[in-house]
Parts: C-alpha cells; structure tokens; sequence
C-alpha cells in the first residue's frame, strides 16, 4: 500500500510504544486513525494529543484477548470510517521465567493477548476487507501483526513468551498465503522487534485481576522480570524508528519487518541447528559469563 491519506488505520496497543508511534505517523501521513487500548485513560489522552493536532481519531478501551471486544472494535471502527485500511494487531504482554513455573493464568494472559489478540483481528477484519477489495478495485488494506524476535528464536525463561510469537509468526505466514489465494489488494507483514525501549518491560502492572495470580514471584521469574527490563529499557533503535519500519514494508509490501536486521544471524544458527538435528545451542555462547551468572542466581550461589 503506497497510499496513506484519507484511508483508516486501526491500531491495538495504541496507548504506548509501537501502537503509539505508528498512530503517530498515521496522523502525519493523514490517516483516520482507531487507537484502541487496554489501558482506556491512556489511550484517551494519547488520542486527544492527535486530535489536538488535527487528526480524524478516536479511543477505543478493549481487551483484545476477547472476541466480543475486537468485534465491537470492528462494529465502531465501521460506523464512524468505514471499512479499514490498515490494521496493526500489535497489543502485547511480557511474562518471564523458567517454563514449567509459569501459572495457568500466566498462559492464559500471554496466549490471550499475544495470540489470540491476533487471532482475533485476523479473523474479525479480513473478511471485510476482502469484501470492500471484491466491490470497489482501487480498495487496498494491509494489516501487520506484531511478533517479536522471540517468535524466530527461542531464549531462556521465555518460554510462554516465544510460544506465542512463534505463534504470532506462523499465523502471519499463513495469512500471507491464504491472501494470495484470494486476493491482490490485501496483504500481510509481521513485524519481528528484538529490544526496543517501550512499556513492555512493565506490563505486569496493569494486568487483568482476573488473570493475576497474587502469588510471590518465584526467583526465576524476579531474574526474567529484572533482566527483560533492562534488555528492553537498554535498546539503542527506538520505538518510533520501528514504527517508521512498519510505514516502510508497507510501501514495499514486504513481509518479514526487523528492527535489528544486523542480527538475523541467530536465526541462521537456528535453522541450522533444526536442519542439521543439532541440539538447540548455548544461549550465552557470545556472553559466557551470563550464563555462569545466571545458573548461580537460579541455584542460590554467589556468581
Ligand atoms: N519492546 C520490545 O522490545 C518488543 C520486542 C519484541 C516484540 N514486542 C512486541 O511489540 C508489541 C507492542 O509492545 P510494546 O513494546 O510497544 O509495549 P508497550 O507496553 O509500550 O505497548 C503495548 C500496549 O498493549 C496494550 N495492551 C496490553 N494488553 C492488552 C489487551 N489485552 N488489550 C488491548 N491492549 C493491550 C498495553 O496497554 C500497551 O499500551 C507487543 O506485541 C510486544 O510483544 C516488543
């Protein structure tokens, strides 16, 4: 898609971060813009920031892991716009530790949110958008789900985490299959950020009550928690950059979007290892002394 004025983006996760800096270039291309948001006060003075700039926008309070509320999405966002043009299914949620400590509601939360969010905008916006290509051929829409790196890779005491964006990844891929059965005026991208920073770091504070444990963090899950923060707070690309990748692959129709292409180099290593029937390789190879660290905090010693 090249065009951007005039056409209507609608956008989870709106409140901060990627969702945020996309719905940032989307008022700046011209676009009318749905920012929808868990976090409902957020992402109402984050759109009235938009609107007081002259952007066509509207807040949108919903917990994408619910069908009815991404249907309801779907019912507004036509009502006031129209069918959309682009749609980011970018809402996300961080949880870490070693794997068989995370909780029932741990994996409820992260499937919830990370894939069936996806899920969900998937299957409730294409077959609109398919209908508004069929009946007018100048329509086009592009809709980027948001991955991670973490669906490309698999690292330590991130288990639930790369469960989902792996997922995330393999819905992206199919969808971009089954679109070119059907259709050449929608497409597909996935946008795979490793460290950008953002709020993600910090998502356990507005999590869901319903989805909270208000059990003591174990050790493994304090070190994920501590470690995720800095790794994310520490990126050097920023989240606006990222959200300008995203306009980019659009233009271009490319698929696969990276913030960090400098290191796909682990994903090679990867598909070798899979190829080969290797085992999966030292996640500290290039930082030995982490993992020494790291076995010693998880084992009570002193690194
Ligand atoms: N920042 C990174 O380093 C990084 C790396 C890889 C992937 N990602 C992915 O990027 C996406 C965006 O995250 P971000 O980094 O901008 O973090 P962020 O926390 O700044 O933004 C995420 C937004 O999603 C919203 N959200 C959370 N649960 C929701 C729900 N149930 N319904 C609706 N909205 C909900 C939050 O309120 C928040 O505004 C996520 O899918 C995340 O997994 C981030």
């Amino acid at each position: 898609m090249r065009a951007f004025v005039g056409r209507t983006a609608v956008i989870t996760g709106a409140a901060s971060g990627f969702g945020l800096e996309v719905a940032r270039i989307a008022a700046r291309e011209g676009m009318k813009i749905v920012m929808a948001d868990w976090q409902g006060d957020l992402v109402e003075s984050e759109t009235a920031v938009l609107r007081d700039a002259g952007a066509d926008v509207m807040a949108f309070r919903l917990d994408v892991s619910k069908a009815a509320d991404v249907e309801a999405l779907a019912d507004a966002t036509v009502r006031r716009f129209g069918v959309p043009h682009f749609l980011f299914n970018n809402a996300g949620v961080g949880s870490g530790g070693l794997v068989w400590e995370h909780s029932v509601k741990d994996w409820e939360w992260l499937i919830g949110v990370n894939l069936m969010g996806v899920a969900h905008g998937v299957r409730v916006f294409t077959p609109m958008m398919l209908k508004a290509a069929a009946a007018d051929p100048a329509y086009e829409a592009h809709i980027v789900n948001t991955a991670s790196m973490a669906g490309l890779v698999t690292a330590p005491m991130q288990g639930a985490y790369c469960v989902t964006k792996h997922a995330a990844v393999a819905l992206s891929e199919t969808l971009y299959q089954d679109l070119a059965l059907v259709t050449d005026q929608v497409h597909c991208s996935v946008l795979c950020p490793y460290f950008v920073p953002t709020g993600i770091g910090i998502s356990q504070r507005y999590r869901p009550v319903d989805l909270s444990d208000g059990a003591t963090p174990t050790t493994s899950q304090h070190i994920a928690q501590e470690a995720g923060e800095k790794a994310v707070n520490g990126g050097r690309v920023s989240a606006a950059t990222v959200a300008q990748f995203v306009f980019d692959a659009m233009r271009e129709n490319r698929f696969y979007v990276y913030s960090h292409p400098k290191i796909m180099g682990v994903v090679r290593r990867r598909m070798e290892e899979i190829v080969h029937g290797q085992n999966p390789g030292d996640p500290f190879r290039l930082r030995p002394s982490m993992g020494v660290e790291l076995r010693a905090a998880l084992n009570g010693r002193r690194g």
